[in-house]
């Protein structure tokens, strides 16, 4: 394999515009895009250009901040006015990562905590947050990694699903970051890497990341995940998430709930790995999580030289699905790994 192993970040702020890397050229071509507008942003969100939880809030804290731009307004209504439609536009991208809107809430936040302040100032501020939270996101992942090592043993065999890599946070990951820290650590652990459809996050960017971090890794289609099990092949499953509910319910994935499912049966433990940020303590239970619809094309043609479905056939293309967090051994996030029971410890590690 080329050495590739430049620094790279999946999201960042370069010279007044959002540079992230298009993930929809990948594994073929490493391409970055440069987003000029909140628009852009936006679109790159919707088509998944940028996606994962973590880099789509990165990538909209600074859209927002694009969105504002650099023109003048009557006064601070006009300018809140505008910053609430620019978070409504950018927050409706994808519903089901809690960290878009988290990220927006935070950076406008900013907003509101300096109305005092002249309106040029305040943007520098929201630009200041929203470079805070990359920073933040570099350091959660290291942190989490650092954590997840208690549930790492030396020679794991590990399945992950999706990408939860560098790919979807800024340049670590958070369930890869554990697989990245456990090779800084020389446990000589190897990967399944389930391949991912519709869309192929696992085969197109998990292996192109973990690859690229010379880390043993195998691909399987996704039916095959139980097989292995039963073959003794896998000792620990650990995936990232899209939006933890206040009882320990998480979305991720579409295909993550038939995988804990498959877990438990074997008695293999499966760890979500996650920043705080991913919480939505708002919400009760996981029932309460809007689960994306996404297009047809997806899964009858996109990506294949010729429609992989029967024209005019029904499809239906959820793109997460929820774990009942009764399924999940642990929740790793930045400040330490929450076991069960998960409303109590959910709930005193978020104010902690
Ligand atoms: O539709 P995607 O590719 O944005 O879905 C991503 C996932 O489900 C990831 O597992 C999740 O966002 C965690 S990323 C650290």
């Amino acid at each position: 394999m080329k050495n590739i192993a430049m620094k790279l970040e999946t999201v960042k702020w370069d010279n007044g515009s959002v540079v992230i890397i298009d993930q929809t050229r990948l594994p073929g071509c490493l391409r970055f895009l440069r987003c000029r507008t909140a628009g852009q942003v936006r679109e790159a969100i919707r088509t998944l250009q940028v996606r994962g939880a973590p880099a789509i809030g990165a990538a909209a804290g600074l859209g927002l901040v694009l969105g504002i731009g650099r023109r003048e307004y009557r006064d601070f209504s006009a300018f809140e006015k505008k910053v609430d439609e620019i978070c409504a536009y950018l927050c409706s991208a994808r519903p089901t990562a809690v960290n878009l809107a988290w990220a927006l809430e935070r950076v406008r936040r900013v907003m509101t905590r300096n109305q005092a302040r002249p309106v040029g100032l305040i943007r520098k501020l929201m630009l200041a947050e929203a470079l805070e939270i990359i920073r933040e996101d570099k350091q959660n992942c290291r942190a989490m990694a650092g954590h997840a090592q208690a549930a790492v043993k030396k020679n794991a065999r590990i399945l992950t699903y999706c990408n939860a890599g560098m790919l979807a946070t800024i340049d670590y990951g958070t369930a890869l970051g554990v697989i990245y820290r456990a090779q800084e650590l020389k446990k000589n652990v190897t990967v399944y890497a389930c391949e991912t459809r519709p869309l192929l996050q696992g085969a197109r960017l998990t292996c192109w990341e973990l690859r690229r971090k010379r880390v043993n890794v195998t691909l399987i289609c996704d039916n095959m995940a139980g097989y292995l099990m039963q073959q003794k092949k896998i000792d620990l499953v650990i995936i990232g998430a899209d939006r933890i509910a206040a009882n320990g319910d998480t979305a991720n994935k579409i295909g993550s709930y038939t995988l804990a499912v498959l877990a438990r049966f074997h008695r293999i433990p499966l760890y979500v790995t996650a920043p705080r940020s991913t919480f939505d303590l708002r919400l009760k239970t996981g029932r309460q999580i809007p689960v994306e619809q996404r297009d047809a094309a997806e899964v009858r043609s996109l990506w294949f030289k010729r429609p992989m479905a029967a024209e005019g056939v029904k499809i239906y293309n959820p793109a997460f699905d929820i774990i009942p967090a009764g399924l999940i051994s642990g929740i790793v996030t930045e400040t330490g790994i929450i076991t069960p029971p998960y409303t109590k410890n959910i709930r005193s590690r978020m104010t902690a």
